[in-house]
């Protein structure tokens, strides 16, 4: 009897054939994400098999120069090149003028000739590589082309964070979107959702017995999230200094993983029931206290240091930025969640740039023992229960419990339950964006933002923004950090699980 068993109703289905067409196909993310996570999906069959990739933008572009630029894309990611030649057959590339609906005309023309010569029957994926700022123009124009009906074949939209910078343009964004496109066509990407450890939480929480008997206020002190990388702002300054760390990494990714530890267990995993309880989650979160806000909030920026040894700017030194920036790149925030099981307990969600290891951890501190009848022998100081779910790089979940000192001595010491996907003989992890266009391939919008839910977590946040960006006392309240630190001091004063206060193992 094998040890593991696989589950074989979640092996992957493969999707029914289709195009996938990419606007902004000259630009960074579909050389750098998109067509290495088509290509990876192609050279392991998980692509339909009538299938083809048609890249748009703005560029004259033949189809060669496409090809060979897409080429030297995915072997720069260092994969087994050995499917090329049949993926390069499936690259095309038309070019459109974002804001001209006749061109979106000649594409639609394009497309359906494309179709017939790979044998797509009029399903397409639509995916927005293109810088935010024109989301609006081309979902709209995409709308009046006639590129959203589905009358021959699905059509899905497919479009990346930011999905506004409040609540207002996020609605702005969603009305034009609306336009063309109904909510079952529309996939908005959060890829740390689709990140396999983070899915894991899921399975880890519905698939056990012995945990969800636990996980509420009774049993649980704190629960703390950690995004920690060690890049800095690197090209992205003017979008960053425009967003900072709150719009950048709390408006979506900290909020999904918030929802995904705290949500209350879907009756079915399916994508909308999954969803539901989502954004209840998100309905439940506490407005958060304004009138004390630094109270439950550490903002900061990071100053030069040290990454790896390798000396490294502060962020008002990073090209692009202003040297009086007051964009804050490191945040700790404590957050309730007005619900039945978690009343009282504090959720601490930190992240930062230029921390000291790239880290995405989440920790669930369980309460005291009720009665220690060890404070005689041992003192007060036992440690109490915790589970690490760790999503990168390490991929682990390790529960640390109390056993006894082996010895004479009564003496207690921490030991740790643990489990490591790398340690997996065949590991089978698909990339983040593998995941994502596979699953709006298939249809299945479960690991994908619904608007309701981004509507909710920027009416959350936005006032918090709005506090933070109209006090007088704004430069003040911006702390500082070495880069290559945890941050700063007070963040640790905040939250009690920071790594100044409890060492990172
Ligand atoms: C992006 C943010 O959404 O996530 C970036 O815009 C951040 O600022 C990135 O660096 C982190 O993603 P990952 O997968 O490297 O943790």
């Amino acid at each position: 009897m094998p040890e593991e068993q696989i589950n074989l109703s979640l092996v992957p289905r493969r999707p029914e054939d289709c195009a996938v067409v990419i606007f902004g196909a000259s630009g960074d993310l579909t050389g750098r994400k998109l067509v290495p996570a088509l290509y990876r999906l192609f050279a392991s069959g998980a692509t339909p098999e009538h299938f083809y990739i048609c890249g748009a933008a703005r560029s004259e572009m033949s189809r060669e120069e496409f090809q060979n630029k897409m080429h030297q894309a995915v072997e720069a990611r260092g994969v087994d090149m050995s499917a090329w030649e049949r993926f390069a057959a499936c690259l095309h590339y038309h070019p459109v003028v974002y804001d001209q609906v006749e061109t979106y005309h000649a594409l639609a023309a394009r497309l359906d000739e494309l179709d017939a010569l790979h044998g797509v029957k009029g399903n397409r994926i639509l995916e927005l590589a293109i810088p935010p700022t024109m989301y609006q123009t081309v979902a709209l124009t995409l709308g009046q082309a006639g590129l959203a009906s589905e009358e021959h074949g699905w059509r899905r939209l497919v479009v990346e964070k930011p999905f506004g910078r409040d609540l207002d343009s996020s609605r702005e964004l969603n009305r034009a979107i609306c336009q063309g496109f109904a909510e079952h066509q529309v996939f908005r990407i959060d890829h740390y959702l689709a990140k396999e450890t983070v899915q894991n939480i899921m399975m880890f929480r519905f698939a056990n017995a012995i945990f969800e008997p636990l996980w509420n206020r009774n049993y649980i002190d704190q629960v703390s999230i950690v995004t920690a990388e060690t890049l800095g702002v690197e090209h992205r300054a003017g979008y960053y200094e425009q967003a900072g760390v709150l719009r950048d990494m709390f408006q979506n990714h900290m909020m999904q993983l918030l929802a995904l530890v705290a949500a209350e267990p879907p009756s079915l995993f399916e994508a909308n029931r999954v969803r539901d309880e989502r954004t209840k989650l998100f309905r439940s979160l506490r407005p958060f206290p304004l009138e004390d806000l630094y109270g439950y909030l550490v903002l900061a920026q990071y100053e030069a240091g040290e990454i790896d040894g390798q000396p490294v700017p502060a962020y008002r030194a990073e090209p692009g930025v202003d040297p009086s920036s007051l964009a804050p790149t490191f945040a700790t925030m404590k957050v309730f969640v007005d619900n039945w099981r978690w009343q009282g307990v504090p959720f601490y969600l930190t992240s930062g740039k230029r921390l000291t290891e790239k880290l995405t951890r989440i920790v669930i501190h369980f309460r005291e023992v009720p009665h220690s009848l060890f404070r005689q022998v041992l003192g007060e100081d036992i440690q109490t229960n915790r589970l690490v779910l760790d999503i990168q790089p390490k991929e682990e979940i390790t529960l640390y419990f109390q056993a006894k000192q082996p010895g004479a001595q009564v003496a207690l010491r921490t030991v740790r339950l643990h489990f490591s996907y790398q340690d997996q003989a065949a590991k089978q992890g698909t990339e983040a964006y593998e995941k994502a266009l596979a699953d709006a391939m298939l249809g299945d919008q479960m690991l994908f933002w619904r608007q309701d839910g981004v509507e909710l977590c920027w009416a959350f946040l936005d006032p918090i923004l709005e506090a933070c960006e109209s006090c007088g006392d704004r430069a003040d309240r911006l702390h500082r950090y070495r880069a290559g630190t945890w941050g700063p001091r007070d963040a640790a004063k905040l939250w009690p699980g920071h790594p100044y206060n409890y060492p990172v193992s």
